[in-house]
């Protein structure tokens, strides 16, 4: 060996060597006490029943496990679960023996590891236990927060580390599990799983027994897990899709949705098969804390995107994409989430390109880097990159617009760069790699490279790869959208903001909501009353049906002070728990003092009624605030 092959030898083995360690450290997962590399659980069953008097979940969750290091106890996550007792076994069929636990101190973000000592036969370990009625993943709704009013409701939201509230399991998305299911609720409740449902399976119209059985074959991480049990009733739309919802608004959801079918086909032209089976939505009550949850085979989501005119379904189309964007290609941990996000938020615009036209697309990106630069422009400065360091931090705080609208553009660029036929080949085949899998950040950039950068240079030099992911802000030359529809609407926002109020209804005759929700925000960032008077008479904001629309105009109400909206100020927040309309409703309310008296007022009456998610948001708004 020369010299010169020697160096290089040595610079490749070490340079490989180091990456492999990064590699590794890269998939610890911070945010989770489990160890997968010495015991790995492959599958799950549930066995809950569903307690409503005492809001709580009973019964066991029965572990397979791949153990790599036999010397190694199972670590589990949990949060706030009663745990009654612990049997190992050499498989799943039993026979069961108790074995020895302990329940370590709770972390405020993390809940507490459960180490079960495994015999060196164990192959199967079955946890007895039960919920707190205050667990983070579950809500417990009255009759009177559903839309019939009847009957209660429950629902889980596992992402992004609740899970552990309900099940406990290594809540990581870097592991991947197939689960079962037998779920007992109330005779007269229909209980929904994100998993196949074998009774409606058999027979789609079989009346509700309290007794249900789930499965999913597929290998998914834990904040796919999910549960919803209440008073519904399904619709199909097309044969492999499918809406539920209580029965008073089943056939608003069916209507809205009608696009789905399309929009699955869409997809997969996009993407390749759909893996799932059916993709259903299930429509929630208002309190959800979220527009949607991408649970796998029933995205679960909020009711406010039921506008009557299709304009909000974007939403739909966002749950859908995660199909591909993060239910197959999964983050490997919360530090990774805009592999999810981003993918998502772009796929998810390429779909209403090819659903609704290329202008629809087109608005909701410009709305999209709109937020954005908003939203930046409030963040810290590590906050505003892509591969976000979320270290002694929970990773919801990860989930602000850069994972998604940053991503998205990032991804746009690559699109622009390559040109759109290349790019489309580079994500099938990216999706067909590393299906059913987890992946990080230095996974994605590699396989980038070799699939995409290398293969044409010159295209690559446009792409500052270094910067898109490990710098805040936006590269200069990130992609910045365009469309035709807003410039009329830009011409009379300006009206508006002239001295004399315009009368300018007939010019606005026929925008859409995209249109609408730009003239709002184009207005002048203050407006005395006799203004905004004048706008809701001429417009009717304050009616409008649209959730995205009214929740504009009480952002201008708050900001203005304009106090003939109070009343609905106080209606959609006793009425909405959907965390994105709250937390800046709440925040701009508490800039004055008698904001901050109103905010106080509504909250007393809301908080019940929020989802923990969306009341410890408010809690830390108000804690915040000046006494
Ligand atoms: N997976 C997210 C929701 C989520 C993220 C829950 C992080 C918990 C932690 C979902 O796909 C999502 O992004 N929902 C958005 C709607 C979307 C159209 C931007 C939402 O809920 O607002
Ligand atoms: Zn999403």
């Amino acid at each position: 060996m020369t010299r010169r092959q020697y160096l290089a030898a040595a610079i490749l083995s070490g340079t490989l060597a180091c990456t492999k360690k990064n590699a590794m450290d890269e998939r610890l997962d911070i945010h989770s006490y489990a160890t997968p590399a010495e015991v790995r659980v492959k599958h799950l069953e549930l066995d809950l029943e569903v307690d409503f008097s005492s809001r709580q979940l009973r019964g066991t969750v029965t572990h397979t496990l791949i153990r790599t290091n036999t010397d190694a106890p199972l670590t589990l996550d949990t949060r706030d679960l009663k745990i009654d007792k612990v049997e190992t076994a050499a498989n799943a069929q039993g026979p069961f023996q108790p074995t020895q636990f302990t329940l370590g101190q709770r972390d405020a973000i993390l809940g507490a590891p459960l180490s079960i000592t495994l015999p060196s036969e164990a192959a199967a370990v079955r946890v007895h236990y039960s919920t707190a009625p205050t667990a983070t993943a579950l809500q417990w709704l009255d009759p009177a927060q559903t839309a019939g009013k009847q009957r209660p409701f429950l629902y889980t939201q596992s992402q992004a580390i609740h899970a552990r509230s309900w099940i406990p399991l290594q809540d990581t998305p870097s592991v991947r599990t197939t689960y079962r299911a037998r779920i007992r609720t109330p005779k007269d409740l229909i209980a929904l799983m994100s998993a196949r449902a074998d009774f409606r399976l058999a027979n789609p119209k079989e009346e509700p027994t309290g007794d249900y059985t789930f499965r999913m074959p597929q290998a998914i991480p834990s904040y796919l897990i999910a549960l919803a049990v209440g008073q519904l009733e399904f619709r199909y739309i097309g044969s492999r899709t499918g809406v539920w919802a209580e029965p008073s608004i089943v056939k608003l959801a069916e209507s809205e949705f009608e696009d789905m079918e399309r929009m699955v086909s869409a997809a997969e032209k996009l993407a390749g098969p759909y893996a799932w089976n059916r993709y259903d939505v299930l429509v929630l009550p208002p309190s959800f804390p979220f527009g949607g949850m991408e649970n796998p085979l029933m995205t679960f989501a909020t009711p406010t995107i039921l506008a009557g005119d299709k304009s909000l379904v974007s939403l739909v189309a966002h749950e859908m994409a995660h199909s591909w964007s993060g239910n197959l290609v999964t983050n490997a941990t919360f530090r990774d989430f805009w592999l999810n996000e981003g993918f998502t938020t772009y796929f998810e615009r390429r779909m209403l390109e090819e659903v609704y036209g290329v202008e629809r697309a087109r608005m909701e990106a410009v709305l999209g880097r709109q937020e954005l630069e908003a939203e930046m422009a409030t963040l810290p400065e590590a906050d505003r990159i892509l591969h976000i360091d979320l270290k002694g931090r929970d990773p919801d705080d990860g989930a602000t617009l850069v994972p998604y609208e940053k991503g998205a553009l990032f991804v746009t660029a690559l699109e622009q760069a390559f040109g759109r036929e290349k790019f489309d080949a580079f994500l099938l085949a990216y999706f067909a790699r590393f299906k059913f899998q987890s992946i990080t950040t230095a996974q994605f950039t590699a396989f980038l490279k070799t699939h995409l950068l290398d293969k044409d240079p010159a295209a690559a030099a446009k792409i500052p790869l270094e910067e898109w992911i490990e710098r805040p802000g936006l590269p200069a030359s990130a992609p910045q959208p365009k469309c035709e529809s807003f410039a009329p609407v830009e011409a009379i926002a300006k009206q508006w903001a002239s001295a004399d109020a315009p009368q300018t209804k007939p010019a606005t005759a026929g925008w859409n909501t995209h249109q609408w929700i730009h003239f709002l925000r184009a207005l002048p960032k203050t407006m005395d009353a006799s203004r905004l008077t004048a706008l809701d008479k001429t417009f009717g904001f304050s009616k409008s049906g649209n959730s995205e629309i009214l929740f504009q105009w009480l952002m201008i109400a708050v900001r203005n002070n304009y106090a003939p909206a109070r009343p609905k100020i106080e209606e959609f927040l006793t009425h909405v728990g959907r965390r994105k309309f709250v937390k800046p409703l709440f925040e701009s309310l508490v800039k004055t003092p008698e904001g901050v008296a109103f905010a106080k007022a509504i909250f007393a009456k809301a908080r019940p009624t929020y989802h923990s998610i969306t009341a410890t948001t408010v809690d830390d708004i108000l804690k915040a605030v000046k006494q």
